[in-house]
């Protein structure tokens, strides 16, 4: 196999300004109540301890669980495979909770007891980061990395103060978000295969205390434990009378390969990551949760996972009432445990008057009908209690281990809120600033006025699965800093703005020097269980927006807050009364920083995770939903990152292209083949800051169902005002131009390709 060389250069320009400051809130160690002993196994001062092997720490993990898993009896195993562990005291072990969140810093449901508890304790907030999907766009793999290192710190100071009896978290989300009607795609760092998997294995890093590229500095132990969610073609939650239970996402072994999959191989094979969730719904015909295939074969004997599976919460249960595919609930226990499910996550065990969880109340009656061996519930047990030695919680007194010293003043301490505010300015995208009317001029502008639902709302800054911000605060207030003078009015009635306060939106907007306009989304437009209908800006907010637009003197800023993709074509085609600025700001969860660094600091840029559409949904009838895995997306986002068009005439024309087999080319011969492709980046702006260059490959004959084009490489850089950089990208054509045939293998086809960088182009020759 032979590749042309090359080397590409061009010019990109970007026009930004970029400026940070520190903000501190760190943790009063005094504040509250005090702290209790944090819960571990194998205490010395318990002379029994030393007998038991379990205990032993210069055995292997593998063997130590081995031990415990022997010692237990039948009745102790079934308590110990749902997410609410009981203690077994007997032998000094105590309770553990599976379920604990961290997706953008520690978590909490308000709802349900979990892993890590705030209330009235000694640490009573946690550093809030920015949502992931904010987060993702600053195409900035140390940044993810660091924010999974913060919260994995977090955790241990969490532990150390007797908060936690959990240690795993459940993030994070590296579903693809293809459908941008989904409530949870805000969770998720967008829909692209190769972003999406740096993110998770970046993260996981982070969390799990490795390095940022790779090592274990730990040997086989975890500073906290990751799991990445949900597995896998999962981005419905609830549209149009469709559940994410009853949820059948119909995916060609293609797309499989393609996209689906990648996030999750890279979690496992980069990251490490020790915990993986299966999901609630089907992919062609089957339930994630009593998947073999995805658990067993493709996850751990493929991919080498080395962990804990995970239901989603009371995935279980579904697979019997909902899915109809487990006739019993035994069969249900059955079906999982088969399939390599370890643990059950059940809200219905939390309940106080009728406890239920399908694994503690079936398992018994499920080995007395052979539907399950006891050999398939120790499996299971020894993944579990192998995570829970990794995490060092069988070693000992913890006061004497690594990680002891981590404190109360490790959370919300200066540098992680730092970091959560370099995330935000990073992340946010500036789309237009023809005017250059940002950054705000703060001796021009002595009065504002601040319109809209969202301006004067702390809540909706969180997004969801956050926990207790170490400081909150709005837009407004932070504007309110900036510039001494700024009136308010709400606008609209709330987000869904279904009636709009026109009349002193409009006089504001007359007597203001500037107009900015806070509008968008929040948790009753997209949520967990709630998908959206279409891309318009809900209600009355479009009229609102123009209307004010127009009775402005100046051109008006318009600041969008939302976890996915918003439609403002009604903007855009208003060229006379819209001449002005539009940032599309993911919402996001800054825990203490003033407006005017992320509002007004961000660069102009394209360049965002899931792209900006003008499609409306709501006509699209339910057949494309149903098969939203693989259907009208494709097509009618086409200008969206690595969409595939299948309905291209030419892939059936064309005659079949030669083509080899990756894994018959072999891993000596892929890393023969790399090569470097070098970009030369030069700042033609006037001001200094960051930017991410995006590098895309595409075949020069589409079709065969493969993605239109699809990215290779990123790389954020900073420059100053002129200044020039090169960026070097090391391709490995067996990874980055190779794709999925139909039978899901991938495969090298003989032929061109096109490298792109922004609009520049480069072709390659693959002969095989
Ligand atoms: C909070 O903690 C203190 C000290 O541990 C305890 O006395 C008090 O009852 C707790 N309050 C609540 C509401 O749980
Ligand atoms: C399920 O098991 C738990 C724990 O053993 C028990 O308290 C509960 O009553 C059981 N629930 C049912 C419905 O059998
Ligand atoms: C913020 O918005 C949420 C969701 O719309 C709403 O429930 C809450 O009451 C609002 N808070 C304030 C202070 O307006
Ligand atoms: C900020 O708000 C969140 C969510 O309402 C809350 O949990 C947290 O305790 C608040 N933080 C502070 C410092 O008040
Ligand atoms: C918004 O206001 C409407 C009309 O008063 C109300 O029906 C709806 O529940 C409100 N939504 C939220 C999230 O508060
Ligand atoms: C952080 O919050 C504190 C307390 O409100 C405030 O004094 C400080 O200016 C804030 N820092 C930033 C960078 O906004
Ligand atoms: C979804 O796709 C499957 C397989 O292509 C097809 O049989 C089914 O009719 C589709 N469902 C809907 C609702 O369009």
């Amino acid at each position: 196999m032979k590749l042309q060389n090359l080397v590409i250069f061009l010019i990109t320009s970007f026009h930004l300004c970029v400026e940070s400051t520190d903000s501190s809130h760190p943790q009063d160690p005094n504040s509250c109540a005090s702290a209790s002993r944090p819960p571990f196994s194998c205490d010395s001062s318990d002379p029994s301890t030393k007998t038991y092997d379990f205990c032993k720490t210069t055995l292997s993990i593998s063997r130590r669980a081995e031990d415990l898993v022997s010692r237990l009896t039948f009745e102790e195993k079934t308590t110990q495979l749902v997410d609410t562990s009981p203690a077994i005291p007997r032998l000094g072990i105590p309770a553990y909770e599976w379920w604990s969140e961290g997706l953008h810093g520690i978590g909490f449901l308000t709802r349900v007891q979990q892993g890590i508890r705030f209330f009235n304790r000694t640490i009573q907030h946690a550093t809030s980061f920015p949502q992931v999907i904010l987060t993702a766009a600053s195409f900035d793999p140390h940044i993810w990395y660091r924010i999974g290192q913060a919260t994995g710190k977090e955790a241990r100071a969490l532990y150390n103060a007797g908060q936690v009896t959990g240690l795993g978290f459940w993030a994070p989300n590296v579903n693809i978000f293809r459908d941008p009607r989904w409530g949870r795609g805000q969770e998720t760092p967008g829909e692209d295969p190769l972003v999406v998997g740096k993110y998770g294995s970046s993260f996981v890093r982070g969390v799990q205390g490795d390095s940022f590229e790779g090592e274990s500095t730990l040997g086989d132990h975890l500073q906290a434990s990751a799991c990445c969610k949900h597995y896998t073609a999962h981005d419905l939650d609830n549209w149009n009378g469709v559940n994410r239970f009853r949820f059948n996402a119909i995916v060609t072994l293609q797309d499989m390969a393609d996209t689906y999959q990648p996030p999750f191989r890279s979690c496992v094979q980069e990251g490490k990551a020790s915990g993986i969730m299966c999901s609630y719904n089907e992919i062609n015909g089957i339930p994630s949760c009593a998947h073999h295939d995805l658990l067993t074969k493709t996850l751990r004997q493929e991919w080498g996972f080395y962990g804990y599976i995970t239901s989603d919460c009371d995935a279980v249960n579904v697979l019997h009432v909902e899915q109809k595919y487990a006739k019993t609930p035994e069969d249900a226990v059955a079906d999982a445990l088969k399939s390599g499910m370890d643990v059950e996550c059940s809200t219905s065990a939390r309940s106080k008057d009728f406890p239920v969880s399908y694994l503690r109340n079936y398992t018994k009656s499920a080995v007395e009908k052979r539907k399950v061996t006891v050999s398939e519930i120790d499996r299971a047990l020894h993944n579990l209690f192998s995570t829970r030695m990794r995490l060092g919680l069988f070693n000992g007194d913890p006061s004497k281990q690594r990680y002891s010293d981590i404190g109360p003043g490790q959370v919300c301490s200066q540098e992680h809120q730092a970091l959560a505010l370099e995330a935000a300015l990073d992340g946010i995208v500036l789309l237009k600033n023809s005017d250059r009317l940002l950054p705000l001029s703060k001796s021009r502008t002595s009065s504002l006025a601040v319109i809209g639902p969202n301006a004067h709302n702390s809540t909706n800054l969180l997004g969801n699965y956050f926990g207790p911000a170490c400081k909150n605060f709005t837009i407004l207030e932070a504007l309110r800093n900036y510039v001494s003078s700024a009136s308010y009015d709400k606008g609209c009635n709330n987000v869904s703005c279904t009636s709009a306060d026109k009349k002193k939106s409009l006089e504001m907007a007359k007597t203001g020097d500037q107009v900015i306009l806070v509008m968008g989304l929040d948790q009753s437009q997209e949520k967990e269980r709630l998908d959206r209908m279409d891309l318009v800006l809900p209600g009355k907010q479009p009229m609102l927006i123009t209307s004010v637009a127009k009775a402005a003197k100046r051109p008006v800023v318009l600041v969008l807050l939302g976890g996915s993709p918003m439609d403002v074509t009604f903007a855009k085609n208003n060229r006379k009364n819209w001449e002005h600025f539009m940032g599309w700001v993911p919402r996001s969860s800054w825990s203490n920083c003033t407006s005017a660094n992320y509002i007004w600091r961000a660069q102009p840029r394209r360049e965002i995770t899931n792209d900006l559409v003008s499609t409306r949904f709501h006509q699209s009838s339910n057949d494309g939903h149903e098969n939203a895995s693989s259907s009208i997306y494709r097509k009618s986002l086409a200008d969206q990152l690595n969409v595939k068009d299948s309905s291209n005439p030419l892939s059936e024309s064309s005659q079949t292209p030669g083509y080899r087999l990756v894994s018959d080319i072999g891993e000596e011969q892929c890393e023969n083949i790399k090569f470097k492709v070098t970009v030369s980046v030069k700042n033609e702006g006037e001001m200094e800051g960051k930017h991410p260059a995006l590098l895309f490959a595409r075949h020069a004959k589409p079709g065969n169902g493969r993605p239109i084009k699809k990215l290779v490489g990123f790389q954020t850089v900073r420059l100053g005002a002129g200044e020039k950089t090169e960026i070097e990208y090391e391709l490995s054509p067996c990874e980055h131009l190779s794709s999925a045939n139909e039978d899901g293998v991938m495969v090298m086809e003989e032929g061109s390709q096109i490298l792109l960088v922004g609009d520049k182009e480069h072709p390659v020759t693959i002969i095989v």
